[in-house]
């Protein structure tokens, strides 16, 4: 089984533009944190680019650093974490090279991101509009009354009901969805040139969710902004993402457009990874086939490939377990696969 359909071939017709300018480039990006003998990789050698008014989906069970890659390219990691290699470009800007001071004003006006938990990212003891206006005046020199009409403008351009009534509430007085627009408010108020959103859309209702993302896509038709998705989702990567990056262990597995990913499928870990987790055209009744076994420990890592002590491909084979394979171009293309029998899934013999 290599082929997933999703429709989103025809969905996408036309939106494939590899054409647009990057905005985001991160390259070779590498995350460690101190370890008892040695440090501990949880972001290793990711590259990605993320293109004018795209969106690129990143996906990947949990732990496997969808988070930590972003807030390492912030200059974001919690200590005792550092970022031990890499260039996070911003229009050509290394971020992670910048002064601190110059990194934090960047931050906000240039590329946000919406964390994924929304009442821990909010205060609960200042009122939404404190915090939007706070947004606003620690990055121009607006006086409060001009914040204030600005963030009433941001609230009801992410459809907060009665903006001006809402705006000086509490925000425990806000439902999931609205915190969560809220959130994208506080994110889009300096008119960022990149959106991070950290599974979004993962504490709401399905009816709020489709709000949300309805509202994340018309910002981003809007004003061109480039878009990072990380989501369990795969509807929610079919519909809205032009490309998508597959991460497991730190580790980029699978990278490309979202037709290659979903529908030329060349790596094992993506095959088995869309096989556990329904996506548009899972018929009804469709058995879902969990991964056997859990991913690894960052700790100790197996030697060759991260996925081969589970992977239905690559199980016990001994360059699978003794080699580690690169993230390389499938025959020249934008599609990349991290795995030395790919070719296994193009003849279409291999299957889980
Ligand atoms: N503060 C920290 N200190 C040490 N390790 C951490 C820290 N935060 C996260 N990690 C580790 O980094 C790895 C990647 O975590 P990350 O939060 O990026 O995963 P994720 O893909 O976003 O998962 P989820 O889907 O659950 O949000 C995990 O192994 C996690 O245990
Ligand atoms: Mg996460």
């Amino acid at each position: 089984m290599t082929a997933i359909s999703t429709g989103a071939t025809s969905a996408h017709a036309g939106r494939l533009s590899q054409t647009a300018a990057p905005v985001l480039e991160i390259r070779n990006l590498s995350t460690v944190f101190p370890g008892a003998t040695r440090p501990t990789v949880i972001v290793d050698d990711i590259s990605l680019t993320v293109r004018r008014g795209e969106t690129l989906a990143v996906v990947g069970e949990s732990g496997s650093g969808k988070t930590m890659t972003f807030l390492s390219a912030l200059g974001l990691v919690p200590h005792p974490g550092r970022v031990a290699a890499g260039e996070v470009l911003l229009n050509g800007t290394d971020l992670l090279r910048l002064p601190p001071e110059e990194l934090r004003r960047r931050r906000g006006a240039e590329i946000a991101m919406v964390f994924q938990d929304p009442l821990s990212s909010l205060n609960p003891v200042f009122t939404i509009g404190d915090q939007i206006i706070e947004v606003l005046r620690a990055h121009a020199a607006v006086g409060r009354a001009s914040a204030r009409r600005r963030a009433i403008e941001l609230l009801e351009r992410v459809h907060i009901p009665d903006p001006h009534r809402r705006i000086d509430d509490y925000p425990h007085q806000f439902s999931g969805g609205m915190r969560q627009r809220a959130l994208i408010a506080m994110a889009i108020a300096l008119g960022p040139k990149v959106l991070i959103a950290d599974e979004p859309t993962t504490a709401l209702d399905v009816t709020v969710q489709a709000q949300v993302l309805e509202l994340l896509a018309d910002l981003k038709a809007e004003s061109g902004m480039g878009m990072v998705l990380i989501t369990h989702d795969l509807g929610l990567v079919a519909r809205y993402a032009e490309t998508v990056v597959v991460l497991y262990a730190g580790r980029a597995m699978e990278r490309g457009p979202l037709d290659a990913i979903f529908e030329r499928t060349r790596h094992p870990y993506t095959v088995s990874l869309f096989r556990s987790i329904p996506h548009l055209d899972t018929p009804a009744g469709t058995d879902l086939t969990p991964i056997e076994g859990q991913p690894p420990n960052p700790i100790s890592l197996p030697p060759g490939c991260a996925f081969e002590p589970r992977c239905f491909l690559g199980k016990g084979r001994s360059d699978c377990a003794t080699r580690r394979p690169l993230l390389e171009p499938i025959d020249g293309t934008d599609h990349l696969s991290c795995c030395w029998h790919w070719r296994e899934l193009a003849s279409g013999r291999a299957g889980p």
